[in-house]
């Protein structure tokens, strides 16, 4: 069972399968990605009714333009679809949207609703919903070095003072903490270039659906998993530690 008193402040999922949910109802790939809307419209809800403070969503990865054009582009359609008709709901519940990757590289049109659904939900004080939008963690991690470097060269800060909240401070996610929990769905045990830094000591959920199918009951899973397993960092547990 679910103990909720120690649910993670922050989980973050790589939201997986859509098309192949698709291809075995014999649907075009579009229709995977509606369905997924979907499930993240229940994720949502779920993570907002069990207290999770952070969730952060795979939607979209640097990787992802290599994908045909239409599909990029309907993706992209989906996405200010969800940003323009959800944003309603998202106040009725308190989130605040918030977004990280590359965003100026999305098209305008994107980033414009973006910027709507980041100003009508920034007094929201629930959950945080943080959408990763062509997002790629080894681009995030060069950038943070170019912006470290830069004020080295500048003087402004001084060698010894790089350390490990340093870098942090200067990654997309700086104003977040790390997630305790990294959901993936439909088997695929892969990092795919998400949150690298971010997931030094989360526990990974490798979940055997496809993300179309998945409701507040397959997150309540993944958190019982998460709470079944001893947590150590590198240490050792409670009981060995006082032989
Ligand atoms: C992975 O499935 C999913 C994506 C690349 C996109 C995720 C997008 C959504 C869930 C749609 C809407 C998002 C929001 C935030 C409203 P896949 O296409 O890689 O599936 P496959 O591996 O089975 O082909």
């Amino acid at each position: 069972m679910m103990n909720s008193e120690t649910i993670p402040k922050h989980i973050a999922i790589i939201m997986d399968g859509n098309g192949r949910w698709a291809k075995e109802k014999k649907l075009p790939r579009i229709e995977g990605h509606r369905a997924g809307a979907e499930s993240v419209r229940a994720v949502v809800r779920a993570c907002g009714e069990l207290g999770v403070e952070y969730l952060t969503l795979y939607a979209f990865s640097s990787e992802n333009w290599s994908r045909p054009k239409a599909e990029v582009n309907a993706l992209m359609t989906l996405l200010k679809f969800f940003l323009k008709k959800e944003v309603e709901e998202l106040n009725k519940n308190n989130v605040q949207l918030l977004a990280i990757g590359a965003l100026e590289e999305l098209p305008e049109s994107v980033q414009k609703e973006l910027q709507i659904a980041f100003e009508k939900t920034a007094k929201n004080t629930g959950l945080k919903l943080i959408l990763a939008l062509n997002y790629g963690s080894r681009r995030e991690i060069v950038d943070s070095v170019r912006k470290i470097a830069t004020e080295v060269e500048g003087n402004r800060l001084s060698l010894s003072s790089i350390d490990e909240d340093l870098i942090s401070s200067y990654l997309y996610t700086a104003d977040y903490p790390d997630p305790e929990l990294l959901i993936r769905t439909s088997g695929e045990k892969r990092i795919s270039n998400f949150l690298l830094w971010q997931i030094s000591y989360a526990e990974i959920v490798v979940m055997d659906l496809y993300w179309p199918e998945f409701r507040k009951v397959h997150l309540q899973e993944a958190i019982t998993e998460f709470q079944n397993r001893q947590r150590r960092f590198g240490g050792v547990d409670a009981i060995s530690s006082s032989d």
